[in-house]
């Protein structure tokens, strides 16, 4: 039983998972990320990120992004690249004070050294990732005030520009459950950037939740459809359901793979949405521990490659599809 095989046979284009730098080295972990089968598709968790591809202006470097790109090369496996433009793990050369002409050199810089080095390579490329704040206002990121919403305009055009036969993404969290402020205000912007022009394919919902606060499959699909209108397909990108309070009870585990199955349940019922990631597979390389002490085993496998109940579900539910 693996769960890109069934999920194919169910109809999506791929499951995926996240995989990060230092889990190379882990032959037990590389194992299954490496299985096709399980995984028909990966995203380096930070490789491709700015503070990794250009840590100073100008300096380049793909060693990080390369590593995980090579897997999928070897493997045959599907990239979602990621990610382009984004306010977090961002040199802090990249200024506030720039000017929009400044700015605009910067991202258009950028964009055509990361996207050109792994042109052919990405299925996708995450181009903007999290503009908003969770009430729906534009974040103050430095490329949003020098640029306002003409950054991503931009960025989408350059990305198109320099890697053709990328499908490009608008990604974001906290956008799953419809419809909040955030969801509006992603659509208000969908709609102006695509106005003036951007080429965007798809948006990605992260899909980090919450045990027993984890989104519904209606809310799930209302959200997908209003996006459905504007952009050719949608993904989950960044799967992953976590315990707020551990350790946790067979009976937690039991929630946490109905959360999950809202989450698939969705996507296989709606027409535009290609596939589901995981954000990393196993709680040994989780980021959320690290991000929310207390809290964690979000992830389908835990820390000792044991599948949980939530593994089990999602083939069932494929396999019934
Ligand atoms: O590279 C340094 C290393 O030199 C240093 O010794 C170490 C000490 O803390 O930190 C390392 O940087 C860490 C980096 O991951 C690389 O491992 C950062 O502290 C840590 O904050 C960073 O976390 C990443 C996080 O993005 C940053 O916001 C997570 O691994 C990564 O999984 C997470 O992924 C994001 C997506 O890109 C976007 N959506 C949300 C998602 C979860 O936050």
């Amino acid at each position: 039983c693996q769960l890109d095989k069934w999920a194919k046979a169910a109809g999506l284009k791929y499951f995926g998972t996240a995989v990060d730098n230092p889990s190379l080295n882990n032959a037990a972990y590389m194992k299954i990320a490496r299985d096709k089968d399980e995984f028909g598709q990966i995203t380096p968790a930070n490789g491709q990120k700015w503070s990794n591809t250009e840590s100073g202006q100008g300096r380049f470097s793909y060693g990080s992004g390369d590593a995980i790109a090579n897997v999928a090369k070897q493997t045959g496996q599907l990239l979602r690249c990621h990610t382009l433009v984004w306010y977090n793990q961002l040199p802090s050369w990249v200024s506030s004070s720039f000017s929009r002409d400044q700015m605009q050199r910067v991202i258009t810089t950028h964009i055509q050294n990361v996207a050109g080095h792994y042109k052919g390579q990405c299925y996708a490329w995450d181009v903007v990732n999290e503009a908003f704040e969770d009430d729906g206002k534009f974040r103050q990121s430095p490329m949003y005030r020098a640029m306002g919403i003409d950054y991503i305009t931009h960025s989408f055009k350059t990305a198109a520009a320099t890697d053709p036969s990328a499908r490009l993404y608008y990604n974001d969290f906290n956008i799953e459950r419809c419809c909040n402020a955030k969801i509006n205000a992603t659509l208000a912007m969908l709609k102006t950037v695509i106005a003036a022009g951007a080429p965007v394919h798809g948006v990605g919902m992260q899909g980090h939740s919450r045990v027993g606060k984890s989104p519904s499959k209606p809310e799930l699909k209302n959200t997908m459809a209003a996006f459905s209108l504007l952009v050719e397909e949608v993904a989950y990108t960044e799967v992953d359901i976590r315990h707020t309070k551990l350790p946790t009870s067979a009976a937690d585990r039991e929630q946490q793979a109905r959360d999950y199955l809202e989450v698939v349940g969705a996507c296989l019922e709606t027409p535009k949405c290609i596939g589901i990631t995981v954000w990393d597979y196993t709680d040994q390389y989780s980021w959320i521990p690290g991000q929310y002490p207390g809290e964690g085993e979000a992830c389908l496998w835990d820390k000792s490659f044991n599948k949980k109940p939530a593994y089990t579900s999602i083939i069932s539910m494929f396999q019934s599809a």
